[in-house]
């Protein structure tokens, strides 16, 4: 196919903080898709706090080199196919990386229903979705009346944990950055509490608001972010508590820290407490019902969808960085084409 193939290329590791200066757009020509491949045009990538942590190291994928494609996954069209399972015209959910086109193995590309909205397929109905779903009940296992705290509440997967769990009849308390975000997640989204931790006075401030909030402890603590806020969580568990630990965000765009929480392993003993993390692909034999169950609560106007579509190719290195920062309310993407 004639034309060009935009990308952007991650050209040297962050050592501390993510900056623009670590990309590079370049163009590169479009490739041939080989038999047995499809040759697929991006429409909306996906911004995701991992992408950050990629560029670390290992993690449940390889590390991400510098001079690469910025790795990333992708909602896709198929333009052209050499493979009898996909036609020109299917969606796709694929790991395309940020450029406008790639040609991927077809057993690669999960082919994915139209519906409207399209971006639905990369929140709510996509890993976002599951992840909050399937790693709050998994995990978590909440029962109706116990208390839930989900950090990074405002963002993708914690607008849809949080939600998630009022469903289930947990009294529900989400942390995130801001007056605003606080206000909407009571507000929009109906949780019972909300605590800025930006505005506390540091993690001895946070942990008291919480245990004002939580007189009986935290059932369970639903976990995106890690460090300090981990550490305010951990002490104000309930015995048997659950701890959620979905990710890590506030350890993603640094430095390693000097130490760890405290309270490890000294409270998960006396507090008898399980904390387990997991990645959402362990838990894909429920996909399909969990799946149904979102669309059901988004159908009946039960789960409110947050997207933060931004528009434009270049935008990418901005939009990861002020993922990072806290910028976005749910789901964060670029659209592309
Ligand atoms: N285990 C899995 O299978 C799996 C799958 C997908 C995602 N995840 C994890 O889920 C978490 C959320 O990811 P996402 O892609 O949905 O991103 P997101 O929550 O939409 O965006 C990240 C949010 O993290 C918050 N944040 C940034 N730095 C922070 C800090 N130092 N302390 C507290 N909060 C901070 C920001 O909100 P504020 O304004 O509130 O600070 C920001 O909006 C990440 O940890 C990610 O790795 C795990």
């Amino acid at each position: 196919m004639q034309g060009v193939n935009r990308q952007v290329i991650l050209t040297e590791k962050p050592q501390e903080k993510l900056s623009l200066a670590n990309f590079a757009l370049a163009e590169a020509e479009i490739p041939t898709p080989a038999a047995g491949e499809a040759l697929v045009r991006t429409r909306y990538i996906s911004l995701d706090a991992a992408n950050r942590a990629w560029m670390q190291g290992v993690t449940y994928r390889s590390a991400l080199n510098q001079g690469e494609v910025m790795a990333g996954g992708a909602l896709a069209e198929v333009v052209e196919s050499r493979d009898p399972s996909l036609a020109p015209g299917d969606i796709v959910s694929a790991e395309t990386g940020w450029q406008d086109y790639a040609a991927l193995p077809a057993r690669r590309l999960a082919k994915l229903p139209k519906l409207e909205p399209l971006t639905h397929l990369l929140s709510v109905y996509g890993v976002t979705g599951l992840t909050a779903y399937l790693g709050l009940l998994r995990v978590g296992d909440p029962k109706p009346g116990e208390t839930v705290v989900v950090s990074a509440a405002a963002g993708a997967v914690g607008s849809i944990a949080a939600q998630v769990a009022k469903l289930l009849g947990a009294r529900v308390i989400g942390i995130a950055g801001g007056a605003g975000k606080c206000a909407w997640l009571t507000d929009a989204l109906g949780l019972d509490a909300a605590v800025d931790y930006k505005a506390s006075g540091g993690p001895g401030d946070l942990r008291r608001q919480l245990r004002g909030l939580c007189p009986d402890g935290i059932n369970v603590y639903f976990d995106n972010v890690g460090g300090d806020v981990f550490e305010a969580a951990l002490f104000n568990m309930a015995n048997h508590g659950r701890i959620v630990c979905c990710g890590a965000v506030s350890q993603y765009d640094k430095a390693p820290p000097p130490h760890g929480p405290r309270g490890v392993p000294g409270l998960i003993v006396t507090k008898r407490l399980k904390v387990e993390g997991f990645v959402v692909m362990d838990f894909y034999d429920g996909r399909d019902a969990a799946l149904a169950q979102l669309r059901k609560w988004v159908e009946a106007g039960q789960l409110k969808v947050q997207e933060d579509v931004i528009d434009g190719f270049e935008n990418l290195p901005a939009a990861l960085i002020g993922l990072l920062a806290g910028d976005n309310r749910g789901k964060r993407m670029v659209k592309i084409a």
